[in-house]
Order: structure tokens, then sequence, then C-alpha cells
């Protein structure tokens, strides 16, 4: 795949995630999530439902503060980070939520420009031809002036992507991208998500939690489980896993997408 040196000390990263506890209440959600993010590297964090996955990507852009433990993100500790330089931390960062949830009242042109208007004072002219630039990388021409209610499922993913990236982000969050999604639509949107990594050169986390997706566009996977980072590797590392746990958790969803074919 992609030439990245992955850290192997503590020191390294351009994301650093050391030993972060979080809990809600009783719920105790991280007991130590530990994990170091490659520059230019595709990390994909796989787990159960409900085990945190969402709650460690809102970590990475201090949407979230650990009770103990830190983030750190190019020198800088995201989980001492004051609201106000964390606005200007994640202009550098680009998300694709789970519930991609477009500005129904705006027009394609309006949401993927959204940040262009709110962090540059780019021309018309230039922002209408970034607007342009990233819907083609994303596989969609022409359709600027469309509403997101006129759009599909798989369309408005992929406005999102084109909305996240507008900014030439260095680093790109996304929270389950394929969900939801027919096979097809899915694998259109794992391809599009290697294309913009190879394109921006980008980093990129990938939340999900099917495995097909990670073993095609992941440079290594790391499987959260009982609030830690249990194994961490290659796509080949993982397949062949000697972890009991990340064994089950990688069989019984192959057995699932089969029953689903099958369907
Ligand atoms: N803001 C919050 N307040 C209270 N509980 C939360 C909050 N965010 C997440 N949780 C709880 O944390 C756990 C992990 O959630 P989440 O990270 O969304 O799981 P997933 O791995 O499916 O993404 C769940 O039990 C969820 O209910
Ligand atoms: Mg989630």
């Amino acid at each position: 795949m992609t030439d990245v040196v992955c850290a192997t000390k503590p020191s390294e990263g351009l994301i650093r995630i050391e030993q972060v506890w979080k809990r809600f209440g009783s719920t105790h959600v991280l007991r130590g999530a530990h994990i170091n993010i490659c520059r230019g590297e595709t990390l994909v964090i796989i787990g159960e439902s409900g085990c945190g996955k969402s709650v460690l990507l809102k970590h990475i852009i201090g949407l979230l503060r650990p009770d103990k433990g830190r983030v750190i993100f190019d020198h800088i500790e995201i989980s001492a980070t004051d609201e106000t330089d964390l606005a200007t931390v994640r202009r550098r960062f680009g998300m694709v939520f789970q519930l991609a949830a477009l500005f129904d009242s705006m027009s394609v042109r309006e949401n993927v420009a959204f940040g262009l208007y709110r962090h540059t004072n780019y021309s018309e002219d230039r922002i209408s031809s970034i607007v342009t630039e990233k819907l083609r990388l994303v596989g969609l021409s022409g359709v600027e002036s469309k509403m997101p209610s006129e759009l599909s499922g798989g369309m408005r993913k992929r406005v999102g992507i084109a909305r996240a990236i507008a900014l030439d982000p260095e680093v790109i969050l996304y929270d389950e991208p394929t969900t939801g999604l027919d096979p097809i639509m899915s694998d259109v949107i794992n391809e599009l998500i290697l294309r913009v990594q190879r394109s921006q050169n980008t980093t990129s986390i990938v939340v999900t939690h099917d495995m097909k997706s990670a073993y095609k566009i992941g440079t290594r996977i790391a499987m959260l489980h009982k609030g830690k980072i249990i194994q961490v590797g290659t796509p080949e590392e993982i397949q062949n896993t000697t972890n009991p746990i990340v064994g089950q958790f990688i069989r019984g969803e192959a057995r699932e997408r089969i029953e689903e074919s099958l369907a």
C-alpha cells in the first residue's frame, strides 16, 4: 500500500492516544486506551457496537476530554487545549460522522463550501472551483445546485466526504462511513476513502464494524475491546490473529456477512 513508517516508540506518531480513560456516570467506556497513529496511514478501528469507538474518535478532536490520560496531535496536547485553540486545530481535521448530516436547507454547493465560507476569505470563484474539484474527486459532478433531499444515501455520503476534504485536512476521521449502504455503494465509498487518502496524502482514521472494508482500506487495524486496544496490526496480522477475542469478532462479522448475502 502506501509507504508508511509506523511508530514503534511512544514518542512517535502524528496522533498519540495515551492511556485514555473515560466514563459516563457508572459506564466505564475507555479504560486505558493507547495507540499511536502514523502520518499517512489509514488506521481502522473495529470493535463491538457500543464499545466506545465513537467516543475514542471524539477525544481525538477534543469533543470529549479524558478523565485520565492524554491525546497528542502533532505536539499539541488536545486533551489540555481550550475551545478557542481547539477551533484552530480542528481546521486541520475533516470529519465524516456516522449520520453524515448535511444541512437539508442548503444546496450541495453550500454544504461543501460551508467550511470555506467560515474559515477563509476566498473569492466566490475560488470557492466554486474548489467545490467542483472536491465533488469531482468523490465522483459527483454537476450536482452543485441539487438539494440533499434529491440525492440517494450513497450520494449524500459522498457529499459529506467532499465537505470534509474541502479545506484539505491533514487528518480525516470517518465514523461508520459504510453503515446503511448496500454492498456496492459500500465499495464505492471504500474506493473513495483510498483515493482521497492517496490524492491528498492524508492520515485517515476509520471506525467500522465492516471487516471487508477494514481489510480493504486499512494500513493497520486496531481492535477496541472493554476500553482498551487489545490488538493492532496489518490486515494480514489481524486475519491471522491468535487473540481469541479478535478472532471471534472478525469471524463473527464474516459469518454475519455470509448470512446477509444469502438472505
Ligand atoms: N455523551 C455521552 N454521555 C453518556 N454516555 C455516552 C455518551 N457518549 C457515549 N456514551 C456511551 O458510551 C458507550 C460507547 O458509545 P460509542 O462510542 O458511541 O460506541 P460505538 O463503539 O458503537 O461507537 C455507550 O454505552 C454509550 O451509551
Ligand atoms: Mg459509534
